[in-house]
């Protein structure tokens, strides 16, 4: 029988109703009052979840990889230089977008699963200044979250901009724009909001602007001067046809976040990750990764001997509907990802954990039945 998958992986994460309804209900046209008021609420919500005042919050209708491809196109002109520490797929991937752009990159390099050290990054500005570090809060591959307040500080000491991925972070673990001394950030609709694909936000900082005067390399889709001046409309809009009924379930879909405040979704995150790698460890399974204390949105798990981690991936999608995301780059094999950031409750994660054991089960692993869910019991109950 045809059901819908159980999504435990890290994005697009699961919907809510809520904002099913919001995003098939009647388009608000794109001109005028009635997409300027969503716009209004939309980027209110953002710049409160970014924890901004000083910033502006651009909408562009793209995923994630938009918004980080506008940063690059906004802030630089050709061979300038940056500095990109790599850990994992995706600062790998900022690498390749900036060198696509024409950029010069520098690198420090670790192994994947490892913490970026901010004494590192220091040092290599001071041996070789540049005009930005562009950083990757969730690594979304390793499930590492990387001490991005830090980061930046050492960043901002040497005269570099900080542009920060945060697509698969922001909402769900802290996130402090202005005290962190960010420049840009990019997010995405479809991870930790529990929107639908297509909407990318980008929160523009003073340094970035001025940046941006004097930025260089081609752009117009992105071209960030644009999206401000049709923001700054009374009725604000964005320059092209937005993906609207995608910022009809965004709204829905920030309403549901804000219901009980910022700091109560970090802290469900917290709890979620507590629970994911307390059932997972239960199994007498390895987590992958430094700072798992740290680590709300992804949990990397390294595969039992003898068992392929692709292969965990296959049967646990194939016997229960529930998708987890296989290891990327060297992990490929070695290690499945549990997602836990969005719109998860207690039980989505102890049927996920209950879909594992079988799953583990079925394929040779031993495993005690119902540990994983106890486990994961346990640390709901602790946290309330
Ligand atoms: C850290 C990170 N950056 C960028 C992206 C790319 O986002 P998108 O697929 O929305 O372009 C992802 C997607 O998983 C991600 O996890």
């Amino acid at each position: 029988m045809d059901r819908p998958e159980i999504i435990l992986a890290p994005g697009p994460t699961p919907i809510p109703p809520e904002v099913y309804l919001a995003q098939g209900s009647p388009l608000v046209y794109h001109r005028g009052p009635g997409f300027g008021n969503l716009m209004k609420e939309v980027t209110a919500r953002l710049k409160e979840l970014y924890r901004t005042e000083e910033a502006d919050v651009l909408l562009m209708t793209s995923s994630g990889t938009g918004g980080l491809e506008s940063a690059i196109q906004n802030c630089f002109s050709p061979g300038d230089e940056v500095l990109v520490p790599l850990a994992g797929f995706f600062a790998d991937r900022w690498m390749k977008l900036a060198q696509a752009q024409g950029l010069s990159v520098r690198t420090v390099e670790y192994e994947w699963g490892r913490r970026v050290r901010p004494a590192d990054v220091a040092a290599a500005l001071a041996e070789h200044p540049v005009k930005a570090v562009l950083l990757t809060q969730s690594e979304t591959s390793t499930g590492v979250v990387q001490p991005i307040e830090e980061l930046a500080h050492v960043a901002r000491q040497a005269g570099a901009l900080v542009i920060v991925d945060a697509v698969s972070s922001l909402g769900a673990v802290p996130f402090a724009f202005d005290a962190w001394g960010i420049d840009v950030a990019i997010g995405g609709s479809q991870k930790a909001l529990s929107a639908s694909p297509g909407i990318a936000f980008v929160a523009v900082g003073r340094r970035a602007w001025e940046a941006h005067g004097t930025a260089s390399l081609p752009r117009f889709y992105f071209d960030w001067s644009i999206y401000r001046r049709f923001a700054e409309l009374p009725d604000p809009e964005n320059p092209w046809t937005p993906a609207v009924s995608v910022m009809q379930g965004l709204r829905a879909a920030l309403d549901l976040y804000f219901q009980d405040g910022v700091d109560a979704a970090l802290e469900r995150h917290r709890t979620l990750s507590r629970a994911v790698k307390e059932g997972v460890k239960a199994l007498g399974l390895d987590l992958f990764g430094e700072g798992l204390e740290d680590n709300w949105t992804v949990t990397a798990v390294r595969a039992p001997d003898g068992l392929d981690a692709d292969t965990i991936c296959d049967r646990i999608r194939a016997d229960f509907g529930c998708v987890l995301a296989p290891g990327q780059g060297p992990l490929k094999g070695k290690v499945f990802r549990i997602g836990h950031f969005g719109y998860f409750s207690e039980l989505d994660i102890i049927r996920g954990l209950a879909a594992l054991e079988m799953t583990l089960e079925r394929l040779g692993y031993t495993v005690e039945r119902g540990a994983a869910v106890a486990a994961a019991e346990a640390a709901f109950q602790e946290a309330t």
